[in-house]
């Protein structure tokens, strides 16, 4: 197996406060990740060290090593780094006043390298790949903010996708969907394994089982335990991880 991302003895702080301590994680290539952990436990701060925006808080610190494919990303350009390992958010956030092709090739649109009928194509590509062209091909000028919750969810995982990312984190992608844009999404989620490398937060352990292949507990800023999904689940070596994962604490 090989390894995409990793962290070494990766530590955060907000101002004084650390809020991971020495996370050493190695995350395989086109796997699915889950990384599970009561609410405060720090997982979204993990995360957005992995693409470098847990420095855009002005509070923000960061030691430690993250290596993609072996290169540590704090020597990268941050947004070549955040080119290459995107990012989809708990709440979808089109952007506003734009189209749904448009939010399609927001971020690609920067990079100023492709043609009109490219971006075209890349639309009609990212659309197909989460299931959402059939649904919007009709009118892809109506804006993005239109659609319903899950179909606004899957536009930003598109839109993340377009770019061609090497990883793709998802923060608790599918905490503000109805159960049916939620199944959708994991449905897609799973289809993505085997494409490209997936870390996805989810405080619901559920989902963590049905969906990845790896799983991570972070508890109080530290890693708890990280292993194959099933191992994870059927038998944790920590007591923590077992009261956990029987909903012995939030
Ligand atoms: N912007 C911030 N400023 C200060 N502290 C924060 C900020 N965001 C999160 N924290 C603190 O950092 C810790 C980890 O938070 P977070 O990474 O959001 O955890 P999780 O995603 O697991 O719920 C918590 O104690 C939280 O209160
Ligand atoms: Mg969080």
């Amino acid at each position: 197996m090989a390894i995409k991302l990793e962290t070494e003895k990766l530590s955060a702080w907000f101002g004084k406060k650390q809020v991971l301590k020495d996370v050493s994680l190695a995350f395989e290539e086109k796997k699915v990740t889950a990384l599970v952990g009561p609410s405060g436990c720090g997982k979204s701060t993990f995360i957005r060290c992995l693409n470098r925006m847990h420095e855009l808080n002005p509070d923000g610190r960061v030691e430690g090593k993250v290596l993609l494919d072996g290169e540590n990303i704090y020597g990268m350009d941050p947004m070549d780094v955040r080119r290459k390992i995107g990012m989809v958010f708990q709440k979808p956030n089109p952007f506003p006043n734009m189209s749904i092709s448009d939010n399609t090739v927001a971020g690609i649109r920067l990079s100023g390298e492709k043609s009109k009928a490219d971006l075209e194509e890349v639309v009609e590509r990212a659309l197909k790949s989460v299931g959402l062209y059939e649904e919007v091909k009709d009118d892809l000028k109506r804006s993005g903010t239109s659609l319903s919750g899950g179909q606004q969810q899957r536009l930003c995982i598109a839109r993340a996708l377009a770019m061609e990312p090497e990883v793709i984190l998802m923060d608790e992608p599918t905490s503000a969907l109805d159960p049916a844009s939620t199944s959708r999404i994991e449905e897609l989620i799973r289809k993505l394994r085997s494409e490209i490398t997936v870390i996805i937060i989810t405080h619901n352990v559920g989902q963590a089982a049905r969906i990845s292949d790896m799983t991570a507990f972070l508890y109080l800023g530290e890693l708890i335990e990280y292993g194959d999904t099933k191992e994870f689940f059927e038998s944790p070596k920590s007591p923590i991880t077992e009261r956990y994962i029987t909903g012995r604490f939030g």
